[in-house]
């Protein structure tokens, strides 16, 4: 496929400390999981080619630090990004109800042209955990459908479902792009 075609996605992954963003990034592009917890510092990145539909895409996947010291970092990060990953932990009813704030917080440091139809993918991460049920499934979905995002629900440490939320999020930026450019 020619080069020109290929796309370059931003994706950027938030959510709270501890919620498995390292460990789903490192996942999908290595897969590779590690139990060893080690916070991540200000951010890293990591870079992954896919093929969406015929579209060859290199999603350049930012996973960002989920304390609140380095949150001052967002506005430099978030820009440019073409669709943002929200990850919350199923075990864990604080990590989801911090998910409208750090969509709303998103919103506002990355001034997207287009916010209302800005492309949300929602992850419920630690599924393999047995008090899964903390958070429900229908109880994330409803949050979703409110906020107009897709879910996913899954386990960086099983490998379930990782794939799926970032060719979703690539698949609805592709689209969401093309109605602005
Ligand atoms: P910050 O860098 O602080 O924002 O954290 P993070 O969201 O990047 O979380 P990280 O990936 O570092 O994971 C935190 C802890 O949860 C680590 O001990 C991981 O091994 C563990 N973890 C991540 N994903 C899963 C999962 O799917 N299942 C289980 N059981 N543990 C997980």
């Amino acid at each position: 496929m020619a080069e020109w075609n290929k796309a370059q996605l931003k994706v950027i992954l938030i959510g709270s400390s501890g919620v498995g963003k390292s460990s789903f990034m490192n996942q999908f592009v290595n897969h590779r999981f590690s139990s060893l917890y080690r916070a991540t510092v200000g951010a890293d990145f990591l870079s992954k080619e896919i093929t969406v539909g015929h579209r060859l895409v290199v999603l350049q996947i930012w996973d960002t630090a989920g304390t609140e010291r380095f949150q001052s970092l967002g506005s430099a990060l978030y820009r440019g990004a073409h669709c943002c990953l929200l990850l919350f932990d199923v075990t864990s009813a604080a990590s989801f109800s911090a998910l409208s704030t750090w969509l709303q917080e998103f919103l506002l440091q990355a001034d997207p042209p287009d916010p209302t139809n800005f492309p949300f993918v929602v992850v419920g991460n630690k599924t393999d955990l047995e008090n899964r049920e903390v958070v429900s499934y229908k109880q994330a979905v409803t949050w979703c459908q409110e906020v107009g995002a897709e879910y996913f629900e899954g386990s960086a440490k099983d490998d379930v479902n990782v794939d799926k939320p970032f060719y979703a999020a690539a698949k609805a930026a592709l689209q969401h792009y093309k109605k602005h450019t």
